[in-house]
């Protein structure tokens, strides 16, 4: 390569790797695998070796990871927050351990050997025993104050455990959303229409991005912490003494880790974790190893970006071979059309996987998959099983391009192409698939809660022409159910009693349970709000549904254009006639002055402070985690400090608890 040659190779190199870097840090939205950012970082790593003198010092091999988003506050970082640098090979895995062995010449070198959770990296500091705020990596040296999305997460304490706690222990490690929590939340996103996350870590990223915390406490999010940052008052002579000391603390730490102190029980761990790892609730990528002896890390010290002392082993995904049988087109709650690939069912990633989703037409025709396939396929993310590619040398001429069907695979009806996205859709309202679904989406436990309304029972009730609608499902009695085969007394009664019981379930899961494009639970309590009732929100015009906060454009239309349907209001008016009568709950009263108010919390005061948070956000307000000219009221109880002055600096109302009572009242 000449250097112009290898010039402007860098220069590409340093613009992409660069978005990459956005769209995986800001965006949580990357657009190519882990695998396929390795190598172009390692080209770029490797030209700038070759040619140091056209390395730039904006390379992003000299940075770690995104830039702050502007809406939280930020937070720098006492110790910076560094990364690791990484391998999928095991000679690479060995000439590090040798290395280091090198370095500390005639010593033993005891490693540790941990899961490498795939998640978001997070720093909590604790002073004296008590959060004091937790923040993202962002560009390792400043990074975003989420200290109110980490406190939504269960296993975050608000204090140490103990009396004995350092004035300043600042603990590191990963959030994740578990395997199955991220399955559920997928169905759900995919039922509301929403766009689905790749996998566990870039919805661990979004949820910590909302910026609202009560959507936040939603998600299924839990952390696991492997190293310290800034310490005063305690100190390690060993990293696997942390592991008791977090114990102690009553903070979560890895279930598993492994030690070593030669390359062959090196290997053996790595390979222990690789068998045990798909057990663990949360998503692994890798292995991390680490120098046990803190004197033996010091001594090793960092290059720019990473410690010398600490490497990521990665794991490649898992790939099988399988024969693709056929691909069935399933039809959504919302009339959407989704590919589904039929496999010969192979087992991949600790579990036998027969289905697979293909997305859309586009991506099918991208991949080149035809029915009769031998196709390669991977759980993406160890979750969801996806289809990588086709191995076409193995085809015979018989197999059979796929075309998405022009009519419904249901009804028979007309599909239509959405004019901005690339899903088809069945027009149909009365497709018995559309109707199905949403029938089990408003008995389902987040909408309506109907006790023994599940699939089965949906479709059944369905194809016996029992209901078309969901009002039907009101004119339910024992007599027409005692038509549907095999149902006894008893399940007759329970069924009964579980619809009697939602008819007066809060309005926002009314809303909810409606099916609405777009309107998802937390939309759903700001409308019941804001409202008050149903027929208030039918007859909301467009303007006044797009400005209520959090509603915006696309929602405020879509609720618009479902309530211009004269069928729609007609199904609200029969609910009403078959005695559903929602409740308002108290929470749910617009008045307040709370509504739209951004609040810090400070100092002491008589409730836990998320107790706090939780009545401002049940009012329409928002809770951060530091002041900005953006926050509308400190409430400030008893010690509280350095937040108190930088809110008179900034001319932020300061408030009392009993002042904020008042205004509860
Ligand atoms: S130790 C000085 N331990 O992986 C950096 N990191 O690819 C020390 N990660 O930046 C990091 N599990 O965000 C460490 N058990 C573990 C980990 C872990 C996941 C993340 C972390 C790190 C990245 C490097």
């Amino acid at each position: 390569m000449t250097e112009a040659e290898a010039g402007a190779r860098m220069a590409n190199l340093r613009r992409d790797i660069t978005e990459h870097n956005r769209r995986y840090y800001e965006e949580a939205a990357p657009t190519i695998s882990d695998r396929d950012y390795d190598h172009l970082y390692r080209e770029l790593v490797e030209l700038e070796k070759s040619f140091p003198h056209l390395a730039s010092d904006d390379s992003p091999t000299r940075r770690v990871g995104g830039t702050p988003l502007k809406q939280f506050g930020t937070v720098t970082h006492r110790v910076p927050m560094l990364s690791l640098d990484n391998t999928y090979s095991i000679d690479e895995l060995l000439e590090f351990y040798a290395r280091i062995s090198r370095l500390l010449p005639g010593e033993k070198v005891p490693v540790v050997i941990e899961p490498k959770v795939d998640g978001v990296a997070v720093s909590l500091l604790y002073e004296n025993g008590a959060l004091s705020y937790a923040a993202t990596r962002g560009d390792g040296n400043t990074g975003d104050d989420i200290t109110q999305n980490v406190l939504t997460i269960r296993s975050v304490p608000r204090r140490l455990k103990g009396s004995h706690a350092p004035a300043i222990f600042e603990v590191r490690g990963e959030v994740y959303m578990d395997k199955n929590g991220f399955t559920k939340l997928n169905a759900d996103r995919a039922e509301q229409g929403l766009a689905q996350f790749a996998n566990p870590r870039n919805a661990a990223a979004g949820s910590l991005k909302q910026l609202d915390p009560a959507m936040a406490a939603r998600r299924p999010l839990g952390i696991i912490l492997y190293g310290t940052g800034a310490l005063d008052g305690v100190t390690l002579e060993r990293h696997s003494d942390l592991f008791a000391l977090l114990e102690k603390f009553g903070l979560p730490h890895t279930e598993r880790y492994w030690t070593a102190d030669s390359p062959d029980t090196l290997i053996a761990a790595i390979r222990e974790l690789d068998r045990v790892r798909l057990r663990f609730a949360y998503q692994t990528d890798g292995a991390v190893v680490k120098v046990d002896s803190v004197a033996q890390r010091e001594r090793l010290g960092f290059t720019s970006k990473a410690p010398r002392w600490a490497i990521a082993f990665k794991y490649e995904a898992e790939r099988v071979q399988t024969t693709l049988h056929d691909i069935l087109v399933q039809v959504g709650r919302t009339g959407v059309l989704t590919p589904v690939a039929v496999l010969e069912p192979v087992f991949v990633s600790g579990s036998t996987v027969s289905r697979a989703t293909l997305h859309n037409e586009e991506e099918i025709a991208r991949k080149d998959i035809r029915i009769g396939d031998t196709v390669v396929i991977e759980k993406a993310g160890e979750v969801i099983p996806a289809v990588v590619s086709v191995l076409t040398n193995g085809r015979t001429g018989a197999e059979k391009p796929f075309r998405m069907p022009e009519k419904c695979p249901e009804c028979g009806s007309r599909v239509i192409k959405d004019a901005e996205q690339v899903a088809v859709r069945c027009v149909n309202v009365q497709c018995p698939a559309q109707m199905r679904r949403r029938i089990e989406h408003f008995a389902s436990r987040g909408a309506m809660e109907i006790d023994g309304l599940g699939e089965k029972m949906v479709t059944q009730l369905v194809n016996a022409g029992l209901v078309h609608d969901v009002s039907d499902v009101y004119q339910l009695d024992a007599t027409r159910l005692a038509r549907i085969e095999r149902m006894g007394e008893k399940s007759i009664r329970n069924l009964l009693n579980g619809i009697e019981q939602s008819k007066t379930r809060p309005l926002w899961r009314l809303i909810f349970a409606l099916g609405i494009l777009h309107v998802g639970e937390t939309s759903s309590r700001e409308l019941a709000n804001h409202f008050g009732s149903i027929d208030a929100l039918m007859n909301a015009s467009g303007d006044e549904l797009q400005r209520i906060p959090d509603v915006g454009e696309v929602v405020g239309a879509s609720i618009h254009q479902f309530f211009q349907e004269p069928r729609n209001r007609q199904l609200i008016q029969r609910l009403e006639a078959f005695g559903v009568k929602p409740t308002v709950e108290p929470t749910a009263q617009k008045q307040s002055g709370i509504a739209g108010t951004t609040w810090v919390i400070t100092g002491t005061l008589s409730e836990p402070r998320d107790h706090i948070a939780e009545l401002i956000i049940a009012r329409g307000g928002k809770v951060t985690g530091s002041i900005s000219k953006k926050t509308t009221y400190l409430l400030a109880g008893a010690e509280a400090g350095s937040k108190l002055e930088k809110a008179r600096k900034l001319g932020v109302k300061i408030i009392s608890e009993e002042e904020f009572r008042a205004l509860l009242e």
